[in-house]
């Protein structure tokens, strides 16, 4: 696939080489700097390139959405028309020092993001792990055991092809529904983080969901 990433962070930036490697075509782009996106790029190799946000549109069949809540309007204005687009967002709708949702319970960041992108197919996934397990769950990917990763959205299409990414990156893809079940999954997040970062064992956490009959 051909992924715009907007918002080069530790998620974007992590995510986005790790399509790369995985083989899809990926461009970086929305970091304070260019040499931080070209850097990127570099390192991610022969699949990646660095560009406007724009540019990370124009011809891709994807954009991941991977900025702070605050940021998202100015990433979008600046990535422009993005109809027909698959948006996959990890973003959480937090507040400016990021210890509280700012939308919650009757919504949720990824279906207020839908509102606002009517003609896009909103998928919510990667969200729920924090970026300290993504290189590591890419590398364990042979193994028989995969790490869970929930994701939802209301585009059957574009949620197999989510899922395909998910499984490119290492994790088995857990379809948890229609896009308003990001109003549990967003929350589950700062469970998630919780134990990655304010308990003993480090942030390198990852979840697997198992069924037993
Ligand atoms: N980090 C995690 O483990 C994690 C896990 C789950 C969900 N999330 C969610 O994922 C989203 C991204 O998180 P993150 O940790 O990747 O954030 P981050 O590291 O701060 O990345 C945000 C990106 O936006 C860029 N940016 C910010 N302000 C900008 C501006 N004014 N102009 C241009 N670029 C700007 C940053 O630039 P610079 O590169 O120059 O800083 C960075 O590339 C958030 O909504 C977060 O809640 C994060």
């Amino acid at each position: 696939m051909k992924i715009g990433i907007l918002g080069s962070g530790l998620m974007g930036g992590k995510l986005g080489t790790l399509f790369a490697r995985a083989g899809h075509d990926v461009t970086f782009s929305y970091a304070r700097s260019d040499a931080k996106l070209k850097r990127l790029a570099r390192q991610a190799g022969a699949k990646a390139r660095a560009g406007t946000p724009a540019e990370a549109a124009k011809n891709a069949d994807a954009v991941l959405l991977a900025v702070h809540w605050s940021r998202v309007a100015d990433v979008l204005k600046q990535a422009g028309d993005l109809t027909a687009k698959i948006v996959i967002t990890c973003s959480l709708p937090m507040n400016d020092d990021d210890s509280e949702l700012v939308v919650g319970r009757t919504s949720s960041g990824a279906e207020e993001l839908a509102k606002l992108l009517p003609k896009s197919p909103v998928v919510s996934a990667f969200g729920t792990v924090p970026s300290e397990v993504l290189f590591s769950v890419f590398e364990a990917r042979r193994r028989k055991t995969r790490p869970s990763l929930v994701y939802c959205g209301d585009d059957a299409g574009a949620k197999r092809r989510v899922a395909g990414l998910i499984r490119d990156l290492g994790f088995e893809p857990v379809d948890a529904g229609p896009l308003r079940m990001a109003r549990n999954a967003e929350p589950f997040t700062l469970l998630i983080a919780q134990l990655a970062y304010e308990t003993k064992g480090g942030p390198e956490l990852a979840y697997r969901f198992e069924r037993f009959r």
